[in-house]
């Protein structure tokens, strides 16, 4: 293909993934994180950018126009979690949840839009989650930012139309990767009475991600996203979880959150 691809946490897990995928069928691509790691690649440029900087994104977006001329797509893909009940968060608790997930996201989009619009051609693809559809127990702080970032890329997606820029998100379920490990855990109060219920869920959320699906199932949806005449605006990779996707829209409400009640908050 011979596009000049930007991917956010690219160094690692899904976005690790992604990135190789796409260098792999002929993509230039740059790998952004903190770190900067990187595969070594012929066509891997590990960069290091700060989604949270207030330059970060600009500066990122800069260097590879001035090195390649050209950027064609950008993957939002950074991404944190942190896990506790919403009653005990701290506004910095919530602060963190929103900065990388939605702040930094849609400040890397905001970088790469006036290249898109220029070129008259670009593709900005964001790595939600399905938790944007259905908030889970203890982690509503992370469903909330995955859920305002689906609803800014739809409206991306209405707003850059005219200038020939596609928008679309992909929704993971439970990949297994460094994210689970990475997970912030509030320190809840000595007398909180969610701790039993948290435990017992925390349990089981990390069992499920550790047994999730491989990160390049994920990168293949990416790809395919991108290969697409025309993006999808949300695709949810694998059949079980795409079919539970539908069933969360199309039940009331009330069922889909009995639903996540009877899975993870027993
Ligand atoms: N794993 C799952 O079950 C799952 C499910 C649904 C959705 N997702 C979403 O998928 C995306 C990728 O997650 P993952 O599972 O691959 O997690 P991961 O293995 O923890 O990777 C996170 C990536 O984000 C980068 N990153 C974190 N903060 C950053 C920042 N401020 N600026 C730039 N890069 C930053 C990390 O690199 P550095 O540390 O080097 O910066 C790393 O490359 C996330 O948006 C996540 O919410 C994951």
């Amino acid at each position: 293909m011979n596009r000049v691809v930007l991917v956010t946490g690219g160094s690692r897990g899904i976005g690790a993934a992604v990135v190789h995928r796409l260098a792999e069928a002929g993509d230039v691509v740059y790998a952004a994180s903190r770190s900067g790691r990187a595969e070594e690649h012929p066509r891997i440029h590990g960069l290091v950018m700060d989604v949270n900087d207030p330059d970060g994104p600009a500066s990122g977006v800069a260097a590879i126009i001035a090195a390649q001329g050209r950027l064609d797509a950008v993957v939002v893909n950074a991404g944190n979690g942190i896990f506790g009940p919403l009653e005990e968060m701290t506004e910095e608790d919530i602060r963190y949840q929103f900065e990388t997930c939605f702040f930094g996201a849609v400040k890397t989009i905001n970088a790469c839009v006036p290249v898109f619009r220029a070129q008259g051609h670009g593709r900005i693809l964001a790595v939600t989650s399905f938790a944007a559809l259905v908030p889970l127990p203890y982690q509503s702080l992370y469903s909330s930012a995955k859920a305002a970032l689906e609803m800014a890329v739809m409206g991306y997606a209405v707003e850059l139309k005219p200038f020939g820029i596609q928008c679309g998100c992909v929704l993971p379920g439970d990949t297994a990767t460094g994210f689970t490990a990475a997970r912030k855990k509030v320190a809840v109060r000595p007398d909180s009475p969610y701790r039993e219920r948290m435990e017992r869920c925390l349990a089981k959320i990390e069992k499920d991600e550790l047994g999730g699906m491989p990160a390049d199932r994920i990168a293949r949806s990416v790809e395919q996203q991108l290969n697409r005449r025309r993006m999808r605006l949300e695709v949810v990779p694998r059949l079980d979880y795409g079919a539970e996707a539908v069933l969360v829209k199309l039940l009331p409400r009330r069922l889909a959150l009995l639903a996540m009640s009877l899975m993870y908050n027993r």
